[in-house]
C-alpha cells in the first residue's frame, strides 16, 4: 500500500509504484502476475455490456490494455512525473504512434535536425506523405525555430542530449516559445531516463523514451512508452489500439522489474560513465573524447541547468584510420561490440563499419551525419570501472605501435 498523498522518492516509486495494490487477492504475490490472457471473460453479459457503454474500466482484450501492462505504465507515469503512461512494443512504434495520432493532415511539425535514425526517416519520409508538413532545423537556435513558426504549427519534437552526437538542445526557451504559441512539445529523452531528466517538470507536455534502454536496462526486450497528460495522450491510447503497436505482458513485465532498480543503476552509470570518461580523456590515444560531464563538451553548461547528471554515454575519435579503429574495437574483450545502449553491459558500436559503413550508407550522408571512421560511441555499463578500463587499456595497447600520433 502506497499513501497517495506522500511525495515518494525515485528509488521508492521505481520498486512500490503500479496498480496492482488490489490485485491477486487470493494469493497475495508480492510480484504482479504475468497475465497471459489475450482476452478477459465477462462475467455476465450485463457486465460486458457496462464495459462497452463505458461504464466501466474491465479488461476486455489485450491489443487495449492488460494488468501487468497497466502496472508499468502507472509506475512509468509516476517516475516521469506524468498523469499517464502508454507502452508500446517499441520505442519506433511509441514515437511512430505518437505522430501519427497527434497530427492530421494539413498540420506543420518543427523537428530538431538530429534524431535517432528511425525517427529521422519518419519525419523525412512517412509524415509528408499523409499530408503533414515538416521543417527540420537546431531547435537550440531558438531565433530560428521562431522564424519557422507557422499558424499550423501543431507540435515542436527533439531529442536531448541527440543519438548520436550528444548534442544538448535547452529546453526551457522552447517550452516557453511553444506555450506562448499554443505549440504541442514532445521530447525524446531515452539518454537520460527520468533519474537523470525531468521535462514534465520543466513544462514539456510529452515525454518519449525508447525503454529498450535504460529504462529497462537489461538488453532483453524491445519497449517504448510516451507520457503525458490524460487529455493529449487519448488519441494516443486509441493510435496503439489502431496501430496494434501493443507491448507483450510478458516484456511489460520485466520493463516493470527493471524499473525497480532504475535509480540504483543510474547512479551506478553515472558513476562508471565519470571514472571511464576521465580515463579516456587522458590516453594519448583519444583524439577527441565528447562526455557531457566534462567542460570541454559544448552542451555542458547548458546540461547543468536541465540535467541532475550525464549519463552514461561518450563518443570516442581515434587517431589513425578506419583499421586502427576496428582493431581497436575487435582487441576488446569485456565491452561488447552491439549497438544499442543503456544496459547493464558496456556496449561499444563502431559505426563506421556497422550502421554507417560503405555498404549501408551513401558516404556523402555519412559525412552529413558527422561520422568519421575512427568515431565509436560507448555505453558505460554498471561493471566495476577499473575492469572497464582494463580492457579499454589492453585494446589501447595493440592499437599503440601501429599508430604514429601527429599533432593537428
Ligand atoms: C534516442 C532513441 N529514440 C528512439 C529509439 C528507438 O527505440 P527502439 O529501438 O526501442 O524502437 C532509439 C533506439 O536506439 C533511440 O536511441
Amino acid at each position: 500500500m502506497v499513501d497517495k498523498n506522500r511525495k515518494y522518492g525515485m528509488s521508492t516509486i521505481g520498486v512500490h509504484l503500479g496498480a496492482h495494490d488490489s490485485m491477486d487477492a487470493q494469493f497475495h504475490p508480492v510480484n504482479i502476475p504475468i497475465y497471459a490472457s489475450s482476452t478477459f471473460a465477462f462475467p455476465t453479459t450485463d457486465d460486458g455490456a457496462k464495459i462497452f457503454a463505458g461504464e466501466s474500466d474491465a479488461y476486455t482484450y489485450g491489443r487495449l490494455s492488460n494488468p501487468t501492462i497497466n502496472d508499468t505504465e502507472v509506475r512509468l507515469a509516476a517516475l516521469e512525473g506524468g498523469e499517464k503512461a502508454i507502452l508500446f512494443g517499441s520505442g519506433m512504434a511509441a514515437i511512430s504512434t505518437f505522430l501519427l495520432a497527434t497530427l492530421k493532415a494539413g498540420d506543420h511539425v518543427i523537428a530538431d535536425k538530429t534524431l535517432y535514425g528511425g525517427a529521422h526517416s519518419v519525419f523525412l519520409h512517412v509524415l509528408p506523405n499523409f499530408g503533414i508538413e515538416v521543417t527540420r532545423l537546431d531547435t537550440s537556435d531558438i531565433e530560428s525555430v521562431k522564424a519557422a513558426l507557422k499558424p499550423n504549427t501543431k507540435l515542436l519534437y527533439f531529442e536531448t542530449p541527440t543519438n548520436p552526437t550528444l548534442r544538448v538542445v535547452p529546453i526551457k526557451p522552447i517550452v516557453e516559445l511553444a506555450r506562448a504559441n499554443e505549440i504541442i512539445t514532445a521530447i525524446d529523452s531515452t539518454f537520460l531516463s527520468p533519474i537523470l531528466q525531468r521535462p514534465i517538470e520543466m513544462g514539456v507536455d510529452v515525454v518519449i523514451h525508447s525503454a529498450t534502454k535504460y529504462l529497462n536496462g537489461h538488453s532483453d526486450l524491445i519497449a517504448g512508452v510516451v507520457i503525458g497528460n490524460e487529455e493529449l495522450l487519448a488519441p494516443v491510447f486509441m493510435g496503439r489500439v489502431h496501430f496494434g503497436g501493443m507491448i507483450s505482458p510478458f516484456d511489460a513485465y520485466l520493463l516493470g522489474r527493471g524499473l525497480k532498480t532504475l535509480k540504483v543503476r543510474m547512479d551506478a552509470h553515472e558513476v562508471g560513465g565519470r571514472i571511464v570518461a576521465d580515463y579516456l580523456k587522458k590516453q594519448p590515444m583519444v583524439k577527441e573524447l565528447l562526455y557531457l560531464g566534462h567542460d570541454s563538451h559544448p552542451g555542458h553548461e547548458v546540461a547543468k541547468t536541465q540535467q541532475s547528471g550525464f549519463g552514461s554515454m561518450m563518443t570516442i575519435i581515434l587517431h589513425g584510420d578506419l583499421e586502427t579503429a576496428k582493431l581497436f574495437v575487435d582487441s576488446l574483450q569485456l565491452i561488447t561490440r552491439a549497438v544499442s545502449l543503456g544496459g547493464v553491459e558496456t556496449l561499444i558500436s563502431h559505426p563506421a563499419s556497422t550502421t554507417h559503413s560503405d555498404l549501408v550508407v551513401p558516404p556523402e550522408d555519412k559525412i552529413t551525419a558527422g561520422i568519421i571512421d575512427t568515431l565509436m560511441r560507448l555505453s558505460v555499463g554498471i561493471e566495476d570501472p577499473e575492469d572497464i578500463i582494463f580492457d579499454l587499456d589492453q585494446a589501447f595497447e595493440k592499437i599503440q605501435s601501429k599508430v604514429k600520433i601527429v599533432a593537428d
